[in-house]
C-alpha cells in the first residue's frame, strides 16, 4: 500500500492551511494555536482534524508526534509563525520582539520531530527585512539537520488568488531536493468573485449566506465612501471638509476609503479587511465594506466554511489565513514529491 501524507500544522489559525492541504489529500491530523476561540471554526471545518489550543513555545516534539504512524505515513510539519513582527507594516523597533522566537521553536520543533516534509509561510521581511538573522537561523537548522529545501517570494495573484499578497514560501525534504512550483498565468479579477453574493447594506448580515454580514458605517463614513469613485478612488477624492484632521499633512495610508476594483484583484487583506478606515476594503460598487464571506471568497475559503465567533475576531482570522488555493498548491507539490519517491 502507497504511504500517505500525514501533517500538523503550527499556529493554525482557524485553518486556511489545513484546509488547503486537506483539499490536496494530505491528511492534516492536529492543529495548534493558542487561541482556544479558533477551536470550534477549525474544526468544524475540518472534519478529522483537532485543534489543540497550545502556546507552541511550550509543546514537545513527543507530544505533537503522539498518534501519529510514522511507519505507514511521510509526516509534514506545516507552520506560518505570526508575521507582524517582520512586516512592513509593524513600525515597532523592539529587537526583541519575542514572537520573532516563534519561527525558531518551529526550529526547534523539526530538530525534535525529524519530519519527512516541511512547509512554511511568511512575510517577505522575514527574509529580507528585520527578520533576516532569524530566518538565517531557521536555515541553520535545516542545514545542520540534513534537509533539501528551497524558497522563494510569491506573489498569490499569480497562484489563481484574486489577491495581491505577497509571502515567503520554503519547502524542504528528507529526501529530494525540492522547487517551488511555477504559478499560472491566470489573473482572477474581483468580478468573477464578488459578483455573485447578494447587494447588502452597510451594517446588515444576509440570512442565507454563512458570514455575509458588512460593519455598520458611521454617518460620516457613509458620506465619504458615497463620495468614493466606483472600482478605486481613496480618501483623496474626498473634499477638504471630510479629510480626517489626522489624514490633512500625512501622505501615507493612501488607500484608506478606498475601493477596490471588480476589474483587479484586491489589496493585500489584512486582520482589520472589513473595516473601510483601515485601507482598501470599500466594496467596489456597494456603499459598504467588504463582508467577512466576501474577504474569504478572496481568501479562497468555499463558501460553506463556516467562521464562529464575533465579527471582529471573523476579520482577524481570515485577513490572517493562507489562502486556501494558494495551500493546495504546495499540498499537491508534496503529493507529487511523495508519489516519485
Ligand atoms: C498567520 S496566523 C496563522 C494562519 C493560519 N495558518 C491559517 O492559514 O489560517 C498566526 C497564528 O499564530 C497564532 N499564535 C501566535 N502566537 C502563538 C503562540 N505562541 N503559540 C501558538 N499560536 C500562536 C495566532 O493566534 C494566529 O492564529
Amino acid at each position: 500500500m502507497k504511504k500517505r501524507i500525514v501533517a500538523a500544522d503550527l499556529f493554525c489559525g482557524i485553518g486556511g492551511l489545513t484546509r488547503g492541504l486537506s483539499d490536496a489529500g494530505i491528511k492534516v491530523l492536529k492543529g495548534y494555536d493558542f487561541d482556544a476561540d479558533a477551536k470550534e471554526t477549525y474544526e468544524k471545518n475540518n472534519k478529522g482534524s483537532s485543534f489543540f489550543s497550545i502556546d507552541v513555545s511550550n509543546l514537545k516534539g513527543k507530544e505533537l508526534l503522539d498518534g501519529i504512524d510514522r511507519k505507514n505515513n511521510y509526516f509534514l510539519l506545516a507552520g506560518c509563525a505570526p508575521c507582524q513582527p517582520f512586516s512592513l507594516i509593524n513600525q515597532s523597533n523592539k529587537e526583541e520582539d519575542e514572537r520573532k522566537d516563534l519561527l525558531l521553536q518551529f526550529g526547534r520543533l523539526i530538530k525534535e520531530t525529524s519530519p519527512d516534509f516541511i512547509f512554511m509561510e511568511n512575510v517577505p521581511g522575514l527574509m529580507n527585512g528585520k527578520g533576516k538573522h532569524i530566518f538565517r537561523k531557521f536555515i541553520s537548522i535545516l542545514d545542520k539537520q540534513g534537509y533539501y529545501y528551497d524558497y522563494a517570494l510569491l506573489n498569490t495573484m499569480n497562484y489563481e488568488v484574486p489577491q495581491r499578497r505577497r509571502r515567503l514560501v520554503l519547502l524542504g525534504s528528507k529526501f529530494s531536493e525540492v522547487k517551488i512550483p511555477s504559478g499560472s498565468n491566470k489573473i482572477i479579477t474581483l468580478k468573477e468573485v464578488l459578483n455573485k453574493y447578494p447587494p447588502l447594506d452597510a451594517g446588515k448580515k444576509d440570512k442565507n449566506i454563512l458570514n455575509h454580514e458588512a460593519r455598520n458605517l458611521s454617518k460620516l463614513n457613509m458620506q465619504r465612501l458615497k463620495l468614493t469613485p466606483k472600482n478605486g478612488g481613496s480618501r483623496k477624492n474626498l473634499p477638504k471638509e471630510l479629510v480626517l484632521e489626522c489624514h490633512k499633512k500625512h501622505k501615507g495610508h493612501g488607500d484608506v476609503y478606498g475601493r477596490m476594483s471588480l476589474e483587479e484583484v484586491s489589496p493585500t487583506l489584512t486582520c482589520k479587511c472589513t473595516c473601510i478606515s483601515n485601507g482598501r476594503f470599500g466594496h467596489p460598487t456597494q456603499n459598504r465594506a467588504i463582508s467577512v464571506r466576501e474577504a474569504a471568497a478572496i481568501q479562497t475559503f468555499e463558501d460553506d466554511y463556516e467562521f464562529f465567533g464575533n465579527m471582529g475576531q471573523n476579520t482577524k482570522w481570515v485577513g490572517n489565513a493562507v489562502p486556501v488555493k494558494f495551500a493546495k498548491v504546495f499540498g499537491n507539490y508534496f503529493m507529487q514529491l511523495k508519489d516519485n519517491l
